[in-house]
């Protein structure tokens, strides 16, 4: 359906009827070919905003996947990058395909929830791509406190979002249209899938940070084409000794 390598309109529409987590389980060979992985170009980007080669000790991927930021983290890191997420198989596809990423630090696979993640201020950056949308509004405080315990004092969660598509836009509508649809699929079958769009937006994203003490700086029009509508949002955990 999106390339020759990537899952059939029927295989999507499988993975769209089981839960979240065995939806990405069955999709995860062929993740890789979908527009739902995160582009090399978009990471590669954020990565210059992020810091230079060896710059921290550790850095976690939250909603890993197939590992797509973890290749962009590697050589930014001195000790190790940790992926959690909890479908096996996206993990297993990851361990598969960042084997020979640049850098020295070890790469690390949880397979856990995130909105229950066993880690406390272990690390120096956490990021989260293409996966805020799993996250419902519901949960979006609690997911944030996750965030911050697992980050040391002063660390920082990086993450994409943009903000709300003006209204007669395709972005807008699109969002819309796909929102009503997952609600009604998940009113009719259980488990749900939870994927929701138009979430995590500036400025409610500011908001949820800077509720949980992160000093949050966003970042617009720093992205080229295709991508110049997202806003790149940086995240700081106030330390005791207070931010420089
Ligand atoms: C669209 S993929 C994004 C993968 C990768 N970050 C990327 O940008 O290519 C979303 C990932 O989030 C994971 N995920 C969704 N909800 C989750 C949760 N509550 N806990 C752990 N993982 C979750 C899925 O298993 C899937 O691997």
């Amino acid at each position: 359906m999106f390339h020759p390598n990537g899952p059939t309109f029927l295989e999507l529409a499988r993975q769209a009827l089981s839960s979240t987590q065995r939806g990405y389980d069955l999709l995860a060979a062929k993740f890789d070919y979908t527009p739902f992985r995160t582009p090399d170009e978009l990471l590669e980007s954020v990565a210059t905003h992020i810091g230079e080669s060896d710059s921290m000790d550790s850095a976690l991927d939250v909603c890993c996947g197939t590992g797509a930021a973890m290749r962009m983290l590697r050589p930014l890191c001195r000790e190790r990058v940790v992926g959690i997420d909890f479908s096996h198989n996206m993990m297993a596809v990851a361990r598969q395909r960042i084997a020979d990423a640049p850098g020295d630090a070890s790469m690390d696979f949880v397979m856990g929830n995130v909105l229950e993640m066993p880690f406390e201020e272990e690390f120096d950056l956490a990021v989260c791509f293409g996966a805020l949308g799993h996250i419902l509004p519901k949960d979006q405080e609690r997911f944030v406190d996750q965030v911050a315990s697992s980050l040391r004092p002063g660390g920082r969660f990086v993450f994409v979002t943009s903000h709300m598509p003006r209204m007669f836009s395709l972005a807008y509508w699109f969002g819309r249209c796909f929102n009503a649809a997952m609600h009604v699929r998940n009113f009719v079958i259980r488990p749900p899938f939870v994927m929701f769009y138009l979430t995590f937006l500036v400025p409610e994203a500011k908001v949820l940070l800077e509720r949980r003490g992160f000093q949050v700086e966003v970042a617009e029009e720093v992205f080229s084409a295709p991508f110049q509508r997202a806003c790149l949002v940086i995240g700081r955990l106030e330390s005791p000794e207070g931010n420089r």
